[in-house]
């Protein structure tokens, strides 16, 4: 990179990490429903809401005993169930469409990160009628308030429930970008472990590794505080100790509990401390190829880790001095159990 453009970005990028703690950023709640926005959601008086989903949790019904409550509360509610994942364009103006058609008055988020970052960027184009998503790309471009904005992750990995992004494939190129602006962080985020049960093994794994990813790159990178380093150590012990467990036994409601958590911590550490290049060529690869962003990430972690070479070498003895007690944990797990059965004979 030239100089010039180097020294431009680290400015920006310390001037930015300033601002954040001083930003809207405020967390406040419980450890299951955490807001960013004063008063609770009921106070808003909101009678139409816009239910932002995909088809693999829409069929699953997951979302019918939301919608009954909602009834009951006597909130109508319109549903976008097509987001794909690595939501494109096209599902953002096809949903912002539906939002106004139907006056809704509210964002409710159901899903994994794709959905939760098209109800993110839905309510970016309706702050900004006029400026085109692909104009929204990079850092601080939307500027305006969001509608009422709720998040409820049903996966445990990208954390965008609590992340000032949204990551958008462009439906015509397929180049990915990611939206960074404080008001795209939501209201209101529930971490609710019941919906992420039926979650399967791969899915648990992948997304799972995700929010490992988040920790570890929001650790190591170079805008870091004392604040996120001790979120991503936090995040990283509790997927070690959870992520195996929710993988094999997906009921598991403390192991599912602690993912959520996790996935949460990562999200807030790298808000402020960025990611670095294992999603740099992770979005590449979903924009290009659709590959599931969790899977991608799993892959290139070690690879990228490698390829930073003395240059990550401190940071991740730090962490690896951190970690022994969880890796011998699991490691113990992971032995046979003939093995274990000979021992004691
Ligand atoms: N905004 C951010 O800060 C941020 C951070 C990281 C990743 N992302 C983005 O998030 C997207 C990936 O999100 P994701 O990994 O959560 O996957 P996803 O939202 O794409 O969902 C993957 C699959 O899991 C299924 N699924 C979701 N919840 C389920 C459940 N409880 N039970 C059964 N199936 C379920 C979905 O139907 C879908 O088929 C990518 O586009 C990525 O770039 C955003
Ligand atoms: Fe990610």
């Amino acid at each position: 990179m030239n100089i010039l453009k180097k020294i431009y970005c680290r400015i920006f990028s310390d001037l930015f990490s300033y601002r954040t703690p001083c930003s809207s950023l405020q967390r406040t709640g419980t450890d299951r429903r955490i807001q960013t926005r004063p008063g609770s959601p009921e106070k808003h008086h909101i009678s139409h809401i816009l239910l932002v989903t995909d088809p693999g949790v829409y069929k699953l019904g997951l979302t019918k005993p939301l919608e009954k409550q909602l009834l009951k509360s006597e909130i109508s509610c319109t549903i976008y169930k097509d987001t794909v994942a690595n939501p494109t364009s096209a599902n953002i103006e096809e949903a912002k469409d539906l939002y106004l058609a139907h006056g809704c008055q509210a964002l409710l988020a159901f899903g994994g990160g794709s959905s939760m970052d098209c109800a993110k960027a839905v309510g970016a184009r309706l702050a900004r009628p006029n400026k085109p998503l692909a104009k929204m790309d990079g850092i601080l471009k939307i500027w305006h308030k969001l509608p009422l904005l709720i998040a409820v992750p049903t996966t445990a990995g990208t954390g965008s429930e609590t992340t000032l992004a949204a990551v958008i494939t462009d439906a015509d190129t397929h180049h990915k970008y990611a939206i960074n602006d404080f008001n795209l962080i939501p209201d209101y985020a529930v971490l609710e472990p019941s919906v992420t049960y039926g979650l399967p093994p791969q899915l648990t794994a992948t997304t799972g590794m995700d929010a490992l990813t988040h920790a570890i790159e929001a650790y190591i990178g170079r805008s870091t505080t004392k604040q996120t380093r001790a979120a991503s150590i936090e995040a990283i012990q509790l997927i070690f100790d959870n992520l195996q467990t929710a993988y094999k036994n997906g009921n598991d409601k403390t192991a599912r509990h602690h993912m959520l958590r996790a996935s949460y911590l990562a999200g807030t550490a790298f808000t402020k401390s960025y990611v670095g290049y294992v999603h740099a060529v992770a979005h590449s690869l979903g924009g290009c190829y659709g590959i599931p962003h969790g899977l991608a990430n799993s892959v290139l972690l070690p690879i990228v880790l490698k390829a930073y070479g003395t240059a990550a070498h401190k940071k991740l003895a730090r962490l690896a001095r951190i970690l022994p007690a969880f890796l011998i944990r699991n490691l113990m797990q992971l032995q046979p159990k003939s093995s274990s059965t000979t021992s004691e004979t």
